[in-house]
Formats: C-alpha cells, sequence, structure tokens
C-alpha cells in the first residue's frame, strides 16, 4: 500500500473540505488478488485517539467517501487504510498503510480574527515600490505548535524571524479574485521561539493590481491598493491557543523592492533595502502603523493545489562578453523563471538583466515579448564581498539574457537560472527509438512546464500569459498523460464556471480581463472549453464531484450556443478565431483560416452537446442525457446537410475532415471511408506537412488512425520539414512554437505579432503519442478500466513509457523486429484492461500485473517516415 492522499490535496495540509475523499495505490499484491473491501482507521492527532475505524465493503480504492465526521477547522487527524480482497491464495489482509496526515485550516469566515490592512507607503498606482508589513510578538513558554494563514492583494512573501516561510513563489497565485481568493496555510512551529519573535510580510503587484493584457493592456484590474491579510495561531501545552492578527498594530514601510511587475521586471535597489526588518531586533525607521482596507475582502479559499515554487535549478550552457560589458548568458532551455546571479561591486552600480527566447544575429531578440519589458534592474548595496540577487516577485519566459552594468566580470558559477511554476507531480513519461520524436516530446513537457504557472496559460513571456481556454481545451488531454493536473484544473475550472455565470458567457480566457479584443462573445473551441476541459478531466481522473460543479457551467454553455444556432441547428453567426494559426492563414491575422468559421463552430456545437450529454449520464441525469443526445443528432443532422456531400467538405481541409471524423459528425460507414480517402488525399498532396492550427491539431493524427491510415498518421508526425511537429526540433527548439515557424527555414523570426516560443497548444499531439502511439488509453474514468491498442508505422521500432494513474502506474513497452511486434503491459491493482495487438494480432482480457504478447505486423519502410 502507498500513496494515501485525501480529495487529491497536494499535501494534506491546509485543507479546504470538512469531508476529503481518500484515495490509494496498492503497490504489492499477487497478481489475480482484488481488493473486496477496505478500513480506514481514523485519529485524533492532538489526543492520539483513535476516532473510528471503518468497514467498507466493495472495490474502490480511489475517492471514497470521508468516512467520519465531517472536520472543524484546524482538526489535525490521521488516516490509515487497509484493504482486504482474494485471490488463489484465498482471502487475505493487507497491513496497515503509513498514516496519511491530515490537518483542516480556516473552514469558516468567522475563523478569521484577522482584517485587510494596506500601508499609507501606498499610492494606489501598479509598479510602485513592494510594500512591507511588521509586527514584533512575544511567544510563552510551552509551545506546542503554530499557523500561518495568510493572503495578499497582490503576491506576498513572509517571514518570520528573518527566515522566509515556506517555499512558494507567487502566492497566492492568481483566481478571479473578485469572487474568491486564495489563502495559504503554512506550519511555522520551527521558525518560532520563546520570547519575541517578529513576522515581516512583502506584497508586490502580482496579478492583482499589476499590468495584465496586451496592445497596452489594464492596470489595477482588481483594485488600487496591495494589502495583507495574515493570522498567526499559537498553541500552547495547556491547549490554549494566542493569536496574532493583522490589524492598526502592524507597521509598514517600503524596502529594496522598488518596483515589480509580472511582465516588466523587478527594479531591486539593495541600497534602500531594510537588513533584518522581519527580526524582533530590528529598529524601526520611517515605519507607519498600517490602515485598515476599506476595499470589502472576497471570500476566501484554501489553496489546494501544488503552488508555484522554483521547481529546478538550471546552469547556463554559455556566458560570454558580446559587446563592451554585455554578458550573454544561454541556458540551454527555453524556459519560465529567472536568473539568480552573485556579484559585487560599489554601492549605487546598476547591474540590468534583459531576457529573451531567441537570438538574432548573436544578440537578444525582444520584439515577440511586444509590451513586456521583461527586464530586472538591480542597484548594488556595495555592502559584502559578494551580494546575490533573484526577482522574487516577477517571472519571465526566456532562454537568453544579457547582463549588462557589472562592475567585475560574470565569472562561471555567478548565473543559476530558477525554473519558476506550478510543482506538479509528473505522471507519464514516453520515449521511442526516434530521437527527433523525443526531443519534441521533451519540448512538450518544457512547454506545459513554462505554461502553468499557477493557471495554465498560453505563453509566458510576452505581455499576456492567460488562461485562453482555447489553448487549454486542446492541449488538456496531452497534459493529463505529462503531469498530475487534477487539482491545478479543478481550481482554474472553478473560475471558468465563475466567471461564466458572472458574465453571462464564458469569455475566451479566464481570469477575465476585460480587454477589447477578442469580444466578450461565445467563440467555437474556446468557450467550448467550458465543457471539454472538465470531461476530459473526468475521463483521466474520474473525479464525478469535479465533474458535477462543472456541469451548471456546461449546460448553460451548449444552451447558449443552441440559442445562437436557433432552429437551423449552425452555429455559423458571430464573432470566430476559425482554425486559428492555419499555416495557411496570412502571417498578420492568423484567425483568416483555410477551414470555414461555421464549419468549425458547428462541429464544435456537436461534440460539446453530445459531451454534455455523455456527462448527464454520468451524474445521472438520464432526462438531461436524452435532451442533450436528441439535441446532438439534430446538430449532426444539420451539420451533413451544410458542409457534407457524399463524405465530402468544400472547401477541403485537414482540419475539416479532422472535426468530422474525429467528432463522430461522419457515421455512415461511406460517408467515413470517402472523407478518410479525401483527408489522406490532402495530407499526402501537402506531402505529409501539416495543414493545420489549433483547432486540427489535436485532431488530425486522431482522423488518420481512426480511417486506419497508420501510415499516414506516422509519416506526418514524423514530418521534419515546414510546416510540422518535428521541424521546430530540427531549428533547434527546446520548448513547443506557438507558430509552425515561429522561426522560418532562413533563421530569421516570424514577423507576426503572435511569435511566442513557448506554447504548448501545438504540442497538443503528445495526447496521441501517449495514447496510440504508445497506446495506453482510459476506457473508464480514472483508467478503471483501460486498453492498450498500440498502432504501429514507419519509422519507430521501439515505444515505451507509462502513466501514473489514479491507481498506480500502467506500463507499456513494444517493439517491432523483422516483421513482428512484441508488447509487455504492466497493470496496477484495481485497473481492468484490454489488451488489443496491432493489425488484428488479437485481443485478450488483462488485469493486474504483467503480460506480454506477440503478432506479425507488415510496416512502411523507416526510410520513408519523413518522405
Ligand atoms: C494567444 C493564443 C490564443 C489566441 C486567441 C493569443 O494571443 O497567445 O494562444 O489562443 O490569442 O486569440
Amino acid at each position: 500500500m502507498q500513496d494515501v492522499r485525501l480529495d487529491n490535496h497536494h499535501s494534506g495540509f491546509g485543507l479546504g473540505s470538512p469531508t476529503p475523499r481518500v484515495s490509494w495505490k496498492i503497490s504489492e499484491a499477487p497478481s489475480d488478488w482484488r481488493q473486496s473491501g477496505y478500513e480506514l482507521a481514523i485519529a485524533d492527532l492532538d489526543d492520539g485517539q483513535d476516532i473510528a475505524e471503518v468497514r467498507v465493503h466493495g472495490d474502490e480504492q480511489v475517492l471514497v467517501p470521508w468516512p467520519v465526521d465531517p472536520l472543524t477547522s484546524r482538526a489535525r487527524r490521521s488516516v490509515r487504510v487497509r484493504v482486504v480482497g482474494s485471490g488463489t491464495h484465498g482471502e487475505s489482509l493487507s497491513d496497515w498503510s503509513e498514516p496519511a496526515l491530515v490537518e483542516a485550516g480556516l473552514l469558516t469566515d468567522g475563523d478569521w480574527r484577522a482584517t485587510w490592512i494596506e500601508s499609507a507607503h501606498d499610492d494606489g498606482l501598479a509598479d510602485g515600490p513592494a510594500l512591507m508589513f511588521r509586527r514584533v510578538f512575544a511567544v510563552r513558554e510551552g509551545m506546542v505548535r503554530a499557523r500561518l494563514y495568510l493572503t495578499a492583494r497582490g503576491v506576498y512573501e513572509a517571514e518570520i524571524n528573518g527566515q522566509v516561510v515556506g517555499d512558494e513563489v507567487l502566492a497566492p497565485g492568481w483566481t478571479s479574485y473578485n469572487a474568491r481568493l486564495r489563502y495559504q496555510a503554512h506550519d511555522v512551529t520551527a521558525l518560532l521561539a520563546e520570547g519575541m519573535n517578529a513576522i515581516g510580510v512583502t506584497v508586490a503587484d502580482g496579478w492583482y493590481r499589476g499590468h495584465l493584457g496586451y496592445r497596452g493592456g489594464r492596470r489595477n484590474v482588481y483594485g488600487d491598493y496591495g494589502s495583507l491579510l495574515a493570522q498567526l495561531e499559537v498553541v500552547y501545552l495547556d491547549g490554549s491557543m494566542e493569536t496574532l492578527a493583522s490589524d492598526e498594530t502592524w507597521t509598514t514601510s517600503t524596502g529594496a523592492v522598488r518596483s515589480s511587475g509580472l511582465y516588466a521586471g523587478e527594479t531591486c535597489d539593495g541600497r534602500k533595502a531594510q537588513p533584518d526588518w522581519s527580526r524582533a531586533s530590528f529598529r524601526e525607521a520611517g515605519w507607519t502603523a498600517a490602515v485598515s482596507s476599506t476595499a470589502l475582502g472576497p471570500p476566501l479559499v484554501a489553496a489546494e493545489h501544488p503552488p508555484v515554487r522554483r521547481t529546478q535549478e538550471l546552469t547556463p550552457v554559455g556566458v560570454k562578453e558580446v559587446a563592451p560589458g554585455v554578458w550573454l548568458v544561454d541556458v540551454g532551455q527555453n524556459i519560465a523563471g529567472r536568473i539568480r546571479l552573485r556579484t559585487a561591486g560599489p554601492p549605487g552600480t546598476v547591474v540590468r538583466l534583459q531576457h529573451a527566447e531567441v537570438l538574432q544575429d548573436g544578440r537578444l531578440y525582444r520584439r515577440p515579448l511586444r509590451f513586456a519589458d521583461a527586464t530586472d534592474e538591480w542597484i548594488l548595496a556595495g555592502t559584502a564581498e559578494a551580494e546575490t540577487f533573484e526577482p522574487r516577485f516577477t517571472y519571465h519566459g526566456f532562454r537568453y539574457a544579457e547582463i549588462s552594468g557589472l562592475a567585475r566580470p560574470l565569472g562561471a558559477g555567478d548565473v543559476v537560472a530558477v525554473v519558476v511554476g506550478t510543482d506538479l507531480v509528473r505522471t507519464g513519461t514516453f520515449e521511442s527509438s526516434h530521437p527527433l520524436l523525443d526531443a519534441f516530446h521533451r519540448n512538450v513537457v518544457w512547454s506545459m512546464r513554462g505554461n502553468f504557472v499557477d493557471i495554465p496559460t498560453d505563453c509566458p513571456q510576452r505581455d499576456e500569459r492567460l488562461g485562453w481556454l482555447g489553448d487549454n481545451a486542446f492541449f488538456a488531454p496531452a497534459a493529463t498523460y505529462l503531469f498530475d493536473v487534477n487539482t491545478t484544473m479543478a481550481s482554474w475550472l472553478a473560475d471558468v464556471a465563475i466567471e461564466h455565470r458572472t458574465l453571462g458567457i464564458v469569455p475566451a480566457y479566464v481570469p477575465w480581463l476585460g480587454l477589447e479584443d477578442p469580444p466578450l462573445a461565445p467563440i467555437a473551441g474556446f468557450g467550448d472549453g467550458a465543457v471539454l476541459i472538465p470531461w476530459t478531466m473526468y475521463e483521466r481522473f474520474g473525479d464525478i464531484e469535479a465533474l458535477e460543479r462543472q456541469y451548471s457551467s456546461m449546460c448553460a454553455w451548449v444552451d447558449q450556443v443552441a440559442d445562437i444556432a436557433g432552429a437551423t441547428h449552425l452555429w455559423d453567426r458571430g464573432f470566430q478565431l476559425g482554425d486559428w494559426l492555419d499555416p495557411l492563414a496570412p502571417p498578420e491575422d492568423p484567425s483568416r483560416g483555410t477551414t470555414d468559421p461555421a464549419l468549425i463552430a458547428t462541429a464544435f456545437h456537436y461534440r460539446t452537446t453530445l459531451t454534455v450529454a455523455m456527462a448527464a449520464e454520468a451524474l445521472g441525469r438520464s432526462d438531461d442525457a436524452m435532451r442533450y443526445a436528441s439535441r446532438a443528432e439534430a446538430i449532426r443532422t444539420a451539420f451533413l446537410r451544410r458542409f457534407i456531400s457524399g463524405g465530402r467538405l468544400t472547401p477541403e481541409t485537414q482540419t475539416g475532415y479532422s472535426l468530422a471524423i474525429v467528432f463522430g459528425l461522419l457515421q455512415s460507414p461511406a460517408d467515413l471511408r470517402e472523407a478518410g480517402d479525401a483527408l489522406v488525399s490532402l495530407v499526402r498532396a501537402r506531402r505529409h506537412r501539416i495543414g493545420t492550427g489549433f483547432i486540427g491539431t489535436p485532431l488530425v493524427a486522431d482522423a488518420l488512425t481512426i480511417v486506419g491510415a497508420h501510415e499516414d498518421a506516422y509519416r506526418l508526425v514524423l514530418q521534419t520539414a515546414s510546416p510540422s511537429w518535428l521541424y521546430a526540433v530540427t531549428m533547434g527548439a527546446t520548448t513547443v512554437w506557438e507558430r509552425w515557424d515561429s522561426l522560418r527555414p532562413d533563421g530569421s523570426v516570424n514577423p507576426g505579432q503572435m511569435t511566442s516560443f513557448n506554447h504548448y497548444s501545438l504540442g497538443s499531439v503528445a495526447d496521441w503519442l501517449h495514447r496510440v502511439m504508445l497506446g495506453i488509453a482510459p476506457a473508464a474514468p480514472g483508467y478503471r478500466r483501460v486498453t492498450i491498442e498500440p498502432r504501429v508505422g514507419p519509422g519507430i521500432a521501439d515505444v515505451q513509457g507509462s502513466l501514473d494513474s489514479p491507481y498506480g502506474p500502467i506500463a507499456v513497452a513494444w517493439h517491432v523486429l523483422e516483421g513482428r511486434f512484441d508488447v509487455t503491459v504492466d497493470l496496477p491493482i484495481g485497473i481492468e484492461g484490454t489488451l488489443r495487438l496491432p493489425q488484428g494480432g488479437g485481443e485478450m482480457t488483462i488485469g493486474p500485473g504483467r503480460h506480454s504478447a506477440t503478432c506479425p505486423v507488415e510496416v512502411g519502410a523507416a526510410t520513408e517516415a519523413t518522405a
């Protein structure tokens, strides 16, 4: 038994739910063993007393209900699990698991004694100095534990007695702040000591009031003043609790951080630092009393998904002086993060760090950043032999940095690149015999790291970094094969539903900023994310409660589109983004793709309506299920009448056929065959170069697979000429680009406005790599059942990979040699599977344990793979 988890919470500490569900994985049992029941032992961590041992009959092991009374705020419990089951060796009872420790956060508004405080040093404008708040307090003898609950309107970092609290970055993260704001809970026992102590919290602009959005964007989106809410609770041996809550007895000032913007970068003046300001011994000069905020605090929610952290450090692969006093640093990898720099110099030395994803003529090329300055400025205090600087309230999307203004040459070891992002647990791997394909897969993983910075974003470098629903809807299936995104997505989807309710329609990105372009209008493929993403999450993680929470938003979305479509069932009016970034669209207008926007929109309308019918079915709402299924059928009929004739589309595009085939719009075998032939001809006519934008890219390899054109799917995926997935790899990409040709074959950067080098969207084909090429496909929610069905094709002789599913690791390894296909599959306890061999080689039911199978296959010549 391993990995007992509570409600998918990343740590179990500071839970926001009074009835957390419990999940476990069973690591050791004979392969014919099946769980028939489980016992949960819950104990009170405070008095060590057992609360209950509950026995339940059943084979569930994922998200089972909390078995005892709901938790109250601050309640601390240990949860142990043991399972009973049987196999050929008879019935057996496992040992108890290691205890999972649970501690509830502050579950009700009444738990908060803290008040929101602001600073007189704040002029109410963005881009000013970060605010510092501090308070000295006494801790008596006999402290048992201490907890700090806090959040900010801005982004914050807390310190106690000179030490940073926790390891989170950019807390509290970004939610739709008007509707809900996360607070964080920390165990700070080890930071406190008997006697006088001090707490200090720095609050910078962040998403709350900093610059957000393109074409100048907006500032002060959520409010004018930065503010802090903090509550420190100290529990003593005698059971008493003392609370230190933010109020007007705290004092405020400003220090080294003179300004910090997510896009702009950070300016730090070491001469203005106030050393030791979070220690009790610090002598305040010029500090003023904090003032209670008049702005109403938004509802608070516990932070449950993994926080943003410094997840890795990279040593640069190159550091050289490219002009007198200008040092170019090559991190070797395009990342979201920042540079940590060590240097020394006289007081007032101004060091500048500029960032970019690419070089042109050996120097930074920063036009694609648009209005994001991505420049950190560091003014040395000049007091120490060596000073270290890393900005704390910003991040950049970059591979290269230019550092200037140094008083001494940059030495090896002076620069480290710090990767910043949501600290997601990696769950899936993929490796093949094709080095370029593996490099592409690594790039997809890096683009995911760079674009999960609390919320899932489009890109990490320019004046954008927004939660575009389209990008996410297209990439979400791939994301679920790479990292455990369940709670991260659940948090963001909560905001999708909230914004939907508040604005009346699903906006193109969430949190919504109200920028002019695109308009607040239903957009196919984007608004549809409100339906498709929750369904993907349900399919991959099996959390029915998460689906339930999105359900009313899902229904409202398809109903709204149905109103637009009216009696024709065709969604053929209103603003659309089309097959965004279709390689045949003009560079200056990515929405002018070759596929009819009405075809795209109506296809999505069908797919989302059908998905809502499936969700209704899963949730036991059979009336809804029938109603949506019959509406879906009417949309399908309308689609066929308007867009298809004898299985053919006009105009014919890869995206159009992919939509029709993958979304299930073509149900007559004759139409499917005709459309399949047409798609294959189109793909061959382009000599296996891709012809799809954001809409068609996640679908085209699947469409070819569905119509049995495995060879063409392989040739398309392994293509290296532009445009193709692997083209970027041959051009030295270390992340997935926004455009097929962000860097053009002649080495110049695409002149279009949309030229990011770190967008996960076109990496969506990674879903196909895992699900079809490797062959691990969910057959029941959360992989309770799995279909293992690898498809072979020219150019690839070996594939291996795994997925740590909610039940445990599923692994597949296959290879093709001299006309034989061999596969080995491992399934964990709790999963039943079907193994289907390629080319009609046989099918078998498999259970937990290891299985091997073989069959003859024929694949096209490998050398032609990229022709
Ligand atoms: C984003 C895209 C997004 C698009 C839609 C862009 O600025 O970067 O990824 O899908 O806008 O308009």
